[in-house]
């Protein structure tokens, strides 16, 4: 098996985590077990990423749809979070991790509203490695939103740059590879204007499971492919 081209890797990757309910109902465990499972995966992939030179990751954490749950496995997830980012707050800082979110953060419970608020005032300044987190988030939702705040602007006629500076990634650079574990092969409304270029890749592996030598294999799928953002194949000695 060839090695990963460290002049190959990807500035950006985002994940769609999915699966962990099915990790949990394998195993006879409540659902909230998958999703605590995920966690670790995330604080493992995170890890993973920054030793393997990758600058910027995108979590969906929690989709404009997810409200249908049950009430106990949405305050779940919400817990879940807070507690990662409480316990994690100093690292944060003393390891240079700008964190951002994406989303309409102003619905979630006002502790981990007020706990985000904070977070990415305190780490906004990071330069090493930005772990952006999507939380109350769906991409068309975005979209509108951005027209809007373009419209209140007065703008008349925009460019690409004024709008893609009107999402909430506008201080990050597109993703080149969004990974979605679990089996399904969808975006399900996460990133959809940021990965116009992006390469997709899909692994059946619940997110729980997902490890570096997940990543690494991902990575190196995203390697032998031929990037060529519309324009045609650069021939050798050319
Ligand atoms: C999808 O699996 C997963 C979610 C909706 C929640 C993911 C959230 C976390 C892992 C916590 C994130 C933590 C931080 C710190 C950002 P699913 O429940 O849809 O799985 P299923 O399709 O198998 O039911």
């Amino acid at each position: 098996m060839f090695k990963i081209n460290k002049n190959k890797i990807p500035y950006h990757v985002g994940f769609i985590m999915d699966g962990n309910g099915r990790w949990a109902q394998k195993r006879l465990l409540p659902r909230l077990a998958g999703h605590k499972a995920g966690v670790e995966a995330l604080k493992r992939v995170t890890s993973a990423a920054r030793e393997l030179g990758i600058k910027e990751l995108s979590f969906f954490a929690f989709s404009t749809e997810n409200w249908q749950r049950d009430k106990e496995e949405v305050d779940g997830i919400f817990d879940l979070i807070e507690k990662h980012l409480e316990e994690n707050f100093e690292k944060f800082i003393e390891e240079k991790v700008t964190i951002t979110t994406m989303g309409d953060i102003s619905k979630l419970p006002q502790k981990l509203y007020r706990l985000l608020i904070d977070i990415t005032e305190k780490t906004k300044h990071n330069t090493e490695f930005v772990v952006n987190i999507a939380l109350n988030y769906g991409s068309r939702a975005e979209v509108v939103r951005a027209c809007n705040k373009l419209i209140e602007k007065g703008k008349k006629n925009i460019t690409l740059q004024d709008f893609a500076s009107e999402l909430y990634t506008a201080s990050m650079k597109d993703p080149d590879l969004i990974i979605r574990t679990s089996g399904e092969q969808r975006l399900s409304n996460f990133m959809l204007f940021q990965s116009a270029y992006a390469e997709l890749y899909f692994t059946k592996t619940y997110w729980p499971d997902f490890t570096k030598k997940h990543l690494v294999k991902a990575i190196k799928n995203y390697q032998s492919r031929d990037r060529r953002f519309g324009k045609i194949k650069q021939e050798k000695n050319k």
